[in-house]
């Protein structure tokens, strides 16, 4: 059956609003006190705009201007739109970690989209979570389904220089701690990195995870680069509200564009682009859900090979102001097209290739040309040994290259708190050749995974120039973060995992090249070290961590809740009344 604007056949949302009896009645007659005429219901698509405004999500604050725009354009197009919100997981604010609610987050989409009259749905995304979640929730709907990004902060400016969101708060926080800076000065930059509306301007979590919801073609080309603030932002948001009513009578549900094809594009483009590590984690989520496989492994071998060709912070030295000005994803996509899959589809029933067809690069300083690429391995690499049997990852284009290949002493810290006691002590036993090597930070042990893998360099370090050593954890980093750091390690410590039987003093050797990740301590002593090992768990009252500690999958597998993945679809539910 297909639905076409001339159809009479019933639109899912036709099982509330259609016919004439009491149920229908129940629900016309309570949605039109917002003033919606008759005709709002006379068969046309209800698109259902899920909407993650929340002023405790700074990134997307700027959520209710860019709304407008997209009724206006399901409007435009003959739907009626419909918002709704849902659980908004911001990246700065919430503790103890946004990741430990990307899940719950995910569980509300699904359910608020599943349980309501909606045929088709845009997704309002912009901080690190807030994709993955949305996205993952509609895609264990399956119904025709469209991404909206929120777009970058402008460039953040102090003293006369560009300041990135994240990566110049390490880069400072570190020099104070070294002596470098001082603290008023530290305080003064804080207005100078975030000037406008937006989420964070450099290449960290949500700028890539922008970039991946466009190279998987769930979003309108675009979608990525334009600025929170650009009006071509706004235009994006009205077109996106047109092609949404369309994708509903043309009935592309999600599965149609999210495939192997996708997927593959999408690891091949976060190496082009330099992403960050969290894609890893959340696209593994996004395929859980639609039932795609994608593996840790595939990371490596479709991406690690692929060149980082765009010079932004953490990796390089732009922003995402200027990746619009230089032509954005199209113009990286472009450069890489020989490595995609041009006949995968995409949100606006254009083919990738096709969408790419005249595509030009207008600055090769920040989007460079596959000749003279910011790095040869723009992806993620891969490391399995005895220490991380089900692998970890470390990003290349962000580590100090003399640091890939490095065998040294683990100094241990058994979770953050410890850490964080010990890290400034002059007495602490650390030298700038060591590993720093972090417990308690996976899904489970945080919990929720946080965001402490690129653990701060001892002072007594810093003070010897020193600005990178290796670490070790099964946390994750922000993609703001650069340095030589493994993450994700699997499984964590707080599971069994052999991270867990490290000690201070141990030999571990990081060979990014072999992809190794080994701890060199003998099979008979690990042994002895696990018969004796007590695991504490994080303090936990019951409640959503308790049913997600008890569910949560390893990192290598998305983390996502065990019963939560795969696709469910969006049967009408019976009816309540
Ligand atoms: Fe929201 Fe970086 S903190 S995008």
């Amino acid at each position: 059956m297909s639905h076409s604007k001339d159809s009479t056949s019933k639109l899912r949302s036709q099982a509330w609003f259609g016919g004439v009896n009491r149920d229908a009645f129940i629900h016309r007659s309570w949605v039109k006190n917002m003033g919606l005429p008759d005709d709002a219901f006379d068969g046309r698509p209800i698109i259902g705009i899920c909407n993650t405004f929340s002023e405790l999500t700074p990134c997307n604050a700027h959520f209710r201007g860019l709304v407008e725009h997209i009724k206006r354009g399901v409007l435009d197009a003959g739907g009626t739109p419909l918002e709704f919100p849902v659980f908004s997981c911001g990246e700065t604010l919430l503790r103890p970690s946004a990741m430990l609610f990307r899940n719950l987050a995910a569980m509300d989409t699904e359910e608020a989209i599943r349980g309501n009259p909606i045929d088709g749905v845009v997704l309002m995304c912009g901080c690190d979570k807030t994709t993955p979640s949305l996205l993952m929730g509609a895609a264990s709907c399956d119904l025709p389904t469209i991404v909206v990004s929120g777009g970058p902060m402008l460039n953040g400016r102090f003293q006369g220089h560009a300041l990135g969101s994240g990566t110049d708060v390490w880069r400072f926080s570190e020099d104070v701690r070294a002596g470098k800076m001082d603290v008023d000065e530290f305080l003064a930059a804080e207005a100078g990195m975030s000037r406008s509306a937006g989420h964070c301007n450099t290449m960290g979590t949500a700028s890539t995870m922008a970039s991946m919801v466009e190279s998987l073609g769930i979003a309108l080309p675009g979608n990525a680069a334009y600025p929170a603030v650009d009006a071509n932002r706004n235009r994006l948001g009205r077109f996106s509200g047109r092609r949404i009513v369309d994708l509903v009578y043309e009935q592309v549900p999600v599965s149609k564009l999210l495939t192997r094809q996708a997927f593959e594009n999408a690891i091949r483009v976060n190496g082009a682009i330099g992403g960050s590590t969290n894609a890893v984690i959340h696209l593994l989520a996004i395929a859980g859900r639609v039932g795609i496989e994608v593996s840790l492994d595939d990371w490596d071998t479709l991406g690690h090979d692929v060149p980082c060709l765009v010079d932004l912070m953490p990796s390089g030295r732009y922003l995402m102001e200027e990746f619009c000005y230089a032509g954005g994803l199209p113009a990286v996509m472009k450069q890489v097209e020989d490595l995609l899959h041009t006949d995968a589809l995409t949100v606006n029933g254009e083919t990738v290739g096709a969408n790419l067809a005249g595509v030009e690069s207008f600055d090769t300083d920040v989007i460079r040309t596959r000749d003279n690429p910011l790095s040869q391995t723009g992806g993620v690499a891969v490391l399995r040994g005895n220490l991380a049997p089900d692998g970890a990852v470390i990003k290349p284009s962000a580590a100090s290259p003399e640091l890939m290949q490095h065998r040294g002493r683990a100094v241990v810290f058994e979770h953050i708190e410890d850490f964080k006691r010990r890290v400034d002590d002059p007495d602490l036993d650390i030298y700038a050749d060591d590993i720093m090597v972090l417990k308690g930070a996976g899904p489970k042990g945080y919990p929720g995974m946080a965001e402490v893998g690129n653990l701060p360099l001892p002072a007594k370090i810093l003070e010897q120039g020193v600005r990178d050593m290796v670490r070790i954890s099964d946390a994750r980093m922000s993609g703001t973060a650069y340095g030589t750091v493994v993450l994700h390690v699997s499984p964590e410590s707080t599971a069994g995992g052999p991270l867990a039987l490290v000690k201070t003093g141990d030999i571990i050797n990081v060979d990014t090249a072999g992809r190794g990740l080994t701890l060199e301590v003998d099979d008979t002593e690990l042994a002895r070290r696990r018969e004796r090992l007590e695991i504490s768990e994080p303090p936990m009252t019951g409640g959503y961590q308790k049913l997600y500690f008890d569910h949560v999958e390893q990192a290598d597998r998305g983390a996502d809740l065990d019963f939560l993945r795969g696709c469910r679809g969006a049967a009408v539910p019976r009816e309540n009344h």
